[in-house]
């Protein structure tokens, strides 16, 4: 596994690899990796000759001071997990790597889909998102880079910039990877309370309980349920709850049984911000 942490090097290392048609996938991480993101990893690997994941907590993305400041770092412990999957490449930069002397992001428009959900919720979050993973595509430009659906904006807004601005690599969506309990797996996770800890699998519960609900329900009905239920929990905050057309992610009053629906959910247990989805049909 070969270690780098300026761009330069790396893509002088890849260019080799290129000019021996080896196809590169690619797996964009904030570090504090765990078992979603090596699921990734594995999708990758089986599909491509090299695959390069990169750690780096990206600044811009960040609507919350605390909650980058507290963002789980691990890098020897990441590097140790790497090393025992088909990871490749590991690109590690620094925040003047990338950004130089001007840490910001710039503006993108994705036909409205960044105007939904997370990006009501956490200002510029998207901008931030789309510019660190722009900048990564031109300093890896892979034949494939994968994203999980546990952040499923954030891969339908990676699908739309790619598709806008003619990048040349293939978007691959990931199952989400859950614990045991049916929590979605999430870097976030291990700044939880044993007791946050414990009563977090109750997301995942409630979406199960849509999805039935889903087949005879109403929208308005479930999203009443859905609140109610929250109201009642003595540990966690919902912070929203929306069934949306997965193409669009705009909100659902109605049912469209032509299209593919989708339950999005975040929710606080403290100040740990967690989010959630799951298909409907
Ligand atoms: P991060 O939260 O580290 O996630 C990296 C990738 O792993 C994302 O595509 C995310 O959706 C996926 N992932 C995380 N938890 C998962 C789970 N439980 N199951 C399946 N996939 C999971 O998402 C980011 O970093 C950043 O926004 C990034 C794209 C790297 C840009 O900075």
């Amino acid at each position: 596994m070969e270690l780098f942490s300026e761009k330069q090097p790396l893509r002088v290392y890849l260019s080799k690899l290129k000019a021996q048609n080896k196809s590169i996938g690619f797996v964009p991480t904030m570090g504090a990796l765990h078992k979603g993101h090596l699921s990734l990893i594995k999708k990758a690997s089986k599909k491509n000759d090299i695959v390069v994941v990169s750690i780096f907590v990206n600044p811009t993305q960040f609507d919350n001071k605390e909650d980058l400041l507290k963002y789980p770092k691990t890098l020897e412990k990441d590097l140790a997990l790497l090393s025992e999957v088909n990871c490749d490449i590991v690109f590690h930069p620094s925040v003047e790597e990338i950004y130089e002397n001007n840490v910001s992001s710039n503006d993108f428009k994705f036909d409205g889909l960044e105007n939904q959900m997370e990006g009501k919720f956490r200002k510029g979050h998207f901008n931030g998102v789309g510019t660190i993973v722009k900048t990564l595509f031109e300093i890896v430009e892979p034949d494939k880079a994968y994203f999980g659906e546990k952040d499923f904006q954030q891969l339908q807004i990676i699908k739309k910039m790619v598709e806008k601005h003619k990048i040349n690599v293939k978007i691959k969506g990931c199952a989400i990877y859950r614990e045991e309990d049916g929590l979605a797996m999430s870097s976030r996770n291990v700044r939880l309370t044993p007791t946050q800890r414990e009563a977090a699998p109750f997301i995942h519960k409630i979406l199960k309980k849509v999805k039935k609900k889903f087949k005879t329900e109403e929208i308005s009905k479930i999203n009443n349920w859905v609140e109610k239920k929250f109201k009642e929990h003595p540990i966690l905050d919902l912070e929203y709850f929306t069934i949306a057309n997965e193409k669009t992610l705009e909100t659902l009053e109605t049912k469209e049984f032509s299209k593919k629906n989708r339950a999005f959910i975040a929710v606080f247990a403290g100040k740990i911000r967690l989010i959630d989805n799951i298909q409907l049909k």
